[in-house]
């Protein structure tokens, strides 16, 4: 009865509502010794929307952040009465989600009807007491098929981590563009990150890359809303352009171009051919240099044995390490890529194609994640064999399930993701309007738990989380 007043999503484990309400003239900023950097980041977000004039009004009730609250990581307790407003979390990330929260309720308690002195908030007064049900709550973006400015990157993940989603997977690599710089390898970018258009009489190119600049940026604004980047480089499969940049590479030796088709291509990088060591060697010392998280995307999916099988040098190599099976030589180059991560201290992660012809003759390392997107069958065969995964089955919709799993089993799922592929999404307000509001229900599934899903109430949340998507100038989706 009481939850259902809550408009917020994703649903906090509990909420109770108390008598009264809390009112704000002018914007409203948070104050705090303990955390001073989630402060600022949230009284910027109330800045940008509603203006500077914090102080309008100094019998505005504080907004206080404190180092005492739950102790799980991530976890908060949000006290708002009509004297003051308390965010109480042994984290960082866990005062972070609490002002997300806020955030929430005073873009909707926003009323902009009061005579002279501008606008006012209301909220209700209420105890939330809030702590997530998985620990990876991600969002993949495909900046490969159509790049996207970082300005737009920055949009959306900030609007993300109004969901509380924590992980935005980069995939910055595939057929169709590389976006990542390697100083070793100039050509990936130079060649690879262009394409044409091969519908069009005129010559039309496009594509774009990011700079280092450009990612150290993207890294530190994700950092500050508690959110870790995952880069994705895809490896041996979907590298039509690094092929084009580095001929040499690929079992044939070219010629490649950037592909402007959508599709599953014959041409990946020559497992026989030891160049493309030292090739990955660069690609994840640049990784490692630019993103801090613990996680790289390894890629994995897609990746047709065709041009192996006739590639002298892949089966002299399949031969030379007693193998029959060229889903046993992927496996092969996983491991080697999962352990050239390990020693620079990262853990791969995969998609679940890397599971295929791991064999004893020719085994999947410890410790790499599995992230489970043709169905869940993966991830059901990842966590039999013990390994972590995230959950992402395009065939759920991208919802999380967990069907013939046991309870420890479970305890290996880290979470689960909604995925954006960009082959048909040229333009970032296109790609707002794919995430948006989709990702509030993917946030509600990884973030509530089970028992308090609730499918009319997330719809009636959802009509007032709508307006505030509207607010920050989302452009999303809204049925037929
Ligand atoms: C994928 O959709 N190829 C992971």
């Amino acid at each position: 009865m009481q939850a259902a007043r809550c408009s917020v999503i994703p649903m906090p484990v509990e909420y109770i509502s108390g008598d009264g309400f809390c009112a704000f003239k002018g914007v409203p900023a948070a104050e705090s010794a303990d955390f001073p950097a989630e402060v600022a980041v949230f009284n910027e977000q109330m800045a940008v929307l509603y203006g500077r004039n914090s102080s309008a009004d100094s019998k505005n009730p504080p907004i206080r952040c404190v180092k005492d609250g739950p102790a799980a990581p991530e976890a908060y307790r949000l006290r708002i009465t009509s004297n003051q407003v308390e965010v109480g979390a042994t984290t960082a990330a866990g005062i972070y989600h609490g002002l997300q929260t806020l955030r929430q309720l005073l873009i909707s308690g926003y009323e902009d009807d009061s005579p002279g002195v501008g606008g006012r908030f209301v909220i209700t007064n209420a105890e939330i007491n809030d702590a997530p049900r998985f620990a990876w709550r991600g969002f993949m973006l495909d900046c490969s098929r159509h790049f996207y400015q970082c300005a737009s990157i920055k949009k959306i993940i900030d609007a993300l981590s109004l969901h509380h989603i924590n992980v935005f997977h980069w995939h910055l690599t595939d057929d169709q563009g590389w976006r990542l710089p390697v100083p070793e390898y100039p050509n990936l970018v130079e060649t690879g990150s262009r394409r044409r258009n091969s519908l069009k009489k005129r010559e039309v190119w496009s594509g774009g890359s990011y700079t280092e600049a450009d990612i150290r940026e993207i890294v530190a604004f994700a950092a500050a809303r508690h959110i870790t980047v995952v880069p994705e480089v895809d490896l041996p499969g979907h590298t039509g352009a690094a092929l084009t940049a580095y001929p040499e590479l690929g079992c044939t030796g070219g010629p490649y171009h950037v592909e402007d088709r959508h599709g599953i291509f014959d041409e990946i990088l020559c497992a026989g051919n030891d160049a493309i060591f030292p090739f990955v060697e660069a690609v994840f010392k640049t990784l490692v240099r630019l993103f801090p998280g613990e996680y790289v995307h390894i890629g994995g999916d897609e990746a047709p044995k065709t041009r192996w099988e006739e590639s002298p040098q892949c089966r002299k190599r399949l031969a030379d390490l007693g193998l029959s099976d060229m889903n046993q030589l992927q496996v092969y180059l996983t491991r080697r890529f999962a352990g050239m991560l390990a020693e620079l201290g990262k853990t791969a992660v995969g998609w679940d194609e890397v599971l295929e012809g791991d064999t004893p003759e020719s085994p999947l390392p410890e410790g790499l994640v599995v992230m489970s997107w043709r169905g869940v069958e993966g991830g059901l065969e990842a966590v039999s064999k013990g390994r972590p995964v995230v959950m992402t089955p395009s065939t759920e919709g991208c919802y999380l399930v967990l069907p013939g799993m046991t309870a420890e089993q479970e305890k290996l799922v880290l979470g689960g993701q909604a995925n954006l592929w960009s082959e048909m999404i040229p333009a970032d307000r296109f790609a707002e309007y794919m995430i948006f509001p989709r990702i509030a229900a993917k946030a509600e599934a990884l973030w509530t738990p089970r028992a308090l899903k609730d499918y009319r109430s997330f719809c009636e949340r959802l009509d007032t989380h709508r307006h505030r998507l509207d607010m920050l100038d989302i452009l999303q989706y809204r049925g037929i």
